[in-house]
């Protein structure tokens, strides 16, 4: 789907900078669409195979990069999966039995990938235990991004409506350059976990519309998603070129804010 080997980096809109007559102007269904699509456009571009070159790596190095991959997944699930999910049952109001019933069954959804993503690490000999992941520094950017957010709106902006909607991605069969770097077992993985990913980004659509009722709060889960998805970035493409490919397209990036000179890039 995607159109040829365009140079252009894709610029994403500062929602968070909008002033406060267009900020308020979608309904919070739009509102959250608006923030759904962001995510996704960035997706798109992040996995399009055209904003890269395959590189040939020796298979030695292939192997442990992709173990370390695997494992870096499976400590996401857990540090992404569960942490922030468990966070937003105990912020919610008591009484929002159904939402937090919805983000436990994420959380037992979670654990299942961890142990998805570290039996592949199992299969490829590699060490799985997550304790003592060496966590690369764009991965605790991501991970921060989520920890300093204290309002259930934030954190499903900055979660269920950032990283899992760029997820939704990784198990397209065009388009999806992860097509040509992973084996077969570690995409068979990925698109064991996907199936789950559709109930989790309706949670963070339902919990963004039921934030989007004020200007503040519009705000600031559209800065939490520009923040984690700021991080996403870079991770992700730095990950992407580990398992042996180079980026050709300049990185996709938020527009600068108004008012402020364009450092460009
Ligand atoms: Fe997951
Ligand atoms: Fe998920």
């Amino acid at each position: 789907m995607s159109s040829g080997a365009t140079a252009r980096a894709l610029r994403l809109g500062l929602v968070s900078g909008w002033d406060d007559e267009r900020l308020g102007a979608p309904d919070p269904k739009e509102f959250a669409y608006l923030l759904h699509e962001r995510a996704l456009t960035l997706a798109d571009d992040v996995y399009d195979p055209a904003a890269y070159e395959l590189v040939e790596l020796e298979p030695q190095d292939y192997a442990g990069r992709l173990a370390f991959y695997l494992r870096r997944r499976s400590w996401a699930e857990w540090f992404f999966g569960t942490v922030t999910p468990a966070r937003q049952i105990t912020l919610l109001p008591e009484q929002d039995v159904a939402m937090r019933l919805r983000l436990a069954r994420q959380i037992s959804d979670e654990v299942r990938h961890h142990d998805v993503f570290a039996r592949e690490v199992k299969r490829l000999g590699g060490e799985w235990r997550i304790t003592t992941f060496p966590a690369p520094a764009g991965l605790m950017r991501m991970h921060h991004a989520q920890l300093g957010k204290q309002s259930v709106g934030e954190l499903a902006a900055a979660n269920q409506y950032s990283g899992e909607v760029v997820l939704s991605v990784q198990d397209r069969v065009d388009g999806n350059i992860l097509r040509l770097l992973l084996d077969e077992q570690a995409m068979a993985a990925i698109e064991d976990i996907e199936s789950d990913e559709p109930a989790h980004i309706a949670i963070g659509r339902d919990l963004v519309r039921a934030h989007a009722v004020s200007l503040a709060e519009r705000r600031r889960m559209a800065v939490a998603q520009e923040v984690f998805l700021t991080a996403l970035i870079v991770q992700h493409v730095t990950e992407i070129e580990s398992l042996g490919a180079h980026r050709i397209r300049p990185v996709p990036s938020f527009e600068p804010a108004s008012g402020t000179a364009d450092a460009g890039g």
